[in-house]
């Protein structure tokens, strides 16, 4: 199925107008500013109408929402499309400091916090100054044809030089069309029926509609996920070429947060967080988006 009537084959999600109107809104502010829209986090298949079991696609969203807080950083207004539940920039901090273990009820009526959480304030102050000067707009998805309907509808708003597409969403290659699943599964699947047959069809590549239709003019930037390391390069430069957008970033499933490779059309940058840098608390992504800001600008100047 091509990608013209994947669209026509999916009604868009609920509300959709509205976020739609929203992220106008958003870009309208930033105008004379540069604008990332970062994908990040899994997309899920649901298998059943009223879905109890779904394909899910593995990502914890650490790199989409780590690297939204160093675009922060890097001036940058960012829209952060994200699969619901999965890691968001700042919060991420204070879902791995054991939280609910630092605080503690006072008199039944206020909460207190009663270990140090000293090191989170420049994190809480950084998002006190991002949402009040309304520098990140989050909005969020589940379904694959939920994320496929957001990611268009944003990309046709930034169509021009000083936007960044940064894809670091796991999309899923494969779905089960509406039609299909209706037939087998309108309710939940019953196990004494025995084992279900399902034929999952292919997703369309939606990496050539951005990079052709919707935003050719953006600065874009794809991810390429792969488990086996003689496939990385190869598969990363069969996607340049194919869709003639600026960079794709390598990685692979097990190294993928101290090993990536900056793959654009005459070079490859490897880039590694070293045992110190991790001791240090660097994360690979404020790394590899301080190298992004700069071909982004080197692109400004050439375009
Ligand atoms: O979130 P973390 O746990 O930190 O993990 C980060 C990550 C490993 C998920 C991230 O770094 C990453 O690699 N994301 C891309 C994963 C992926 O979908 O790779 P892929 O090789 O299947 O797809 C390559 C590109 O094609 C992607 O940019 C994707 O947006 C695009 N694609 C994929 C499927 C599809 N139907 N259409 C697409 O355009």
């Amino acid at each position: 199925m091509d990608w013209e009537s994947f669209y026509n084959s999916h009604s868009s999600p609920a509300s959709y107008e509205i976020i739609i109107t929203e992220i106008k809104q958003f870009i309208s502010h930033h105008e004379n500013k540069k604008i990332v829209l970062i994908t990040s986090g899994g997309t899920t298949v649901p298998i059943e109408q009223n879905t109890v079991r779904f394909v899910d696609n593995f990502s914890a969203g650490t790199r989409g929402s780590a690297s939204a807080e160093y675009f922060l950083d890097s001036d940058y207004a960012v829209i952060f499309l994200y699969r619901s539940k999965s890691l968001e920039p700042f919060l991420r901090h204070f879902l791995n400091s054991k939280l609910l273990d630092k605080l503690e009820i006072v008199n039944n009526k206020s909460i207190q916090v009663k270990e140090d959480l000293e090191n989170l304030i420049p994190v809480l102050k950084k998002y006190k100054d991002a949402k009040s000067s309304n520098n990140i707009i989050s909005i969020p998805f589940t379904t694959l044809v939920e994320y496929m309907w957001l990611l268009r509808g944003f990309c046709k708003l930034l169509n021009n030089r000083y936007c960044l597409i940064y894809l670091a969403a796991a999309v899923s290659d494969f779905y089960i069309p509406p039609n299909e699943m209706v037939k087998k599964a309108e309710h939940k699947i019953q196990s004494k029926d025995g084992p279900p047959v399902i034929a999952l069809r292919m997703v369309p590549k939606v990496l050539m509609a951005i990079t052709q239709i919707w935003s050719p003019k953006a600065f874009i930037v794809s991810f390429k996920l792969e488990t086996d390391n003689s496939l990385l390069e190869s598969k990363s430069k069969d996607a340049l070429i194919k869709y003639k957008h600026q960079l794709v970033i390598g990685n692979l499933l097990h190294t993928r947060k101290y090993h990536v490779k900056l793959i654009c059309q005459n070079e490859i940058e490897d880039i590694y967080l070293s045992e110190k840098d991790n001791k240090d608390g660097i994360e690979i992504e404020d790394i590899i988006v301080k190298k992004i800001k700069i071909r982004h600008e080197v692109f400004l100047k050439m375009n």
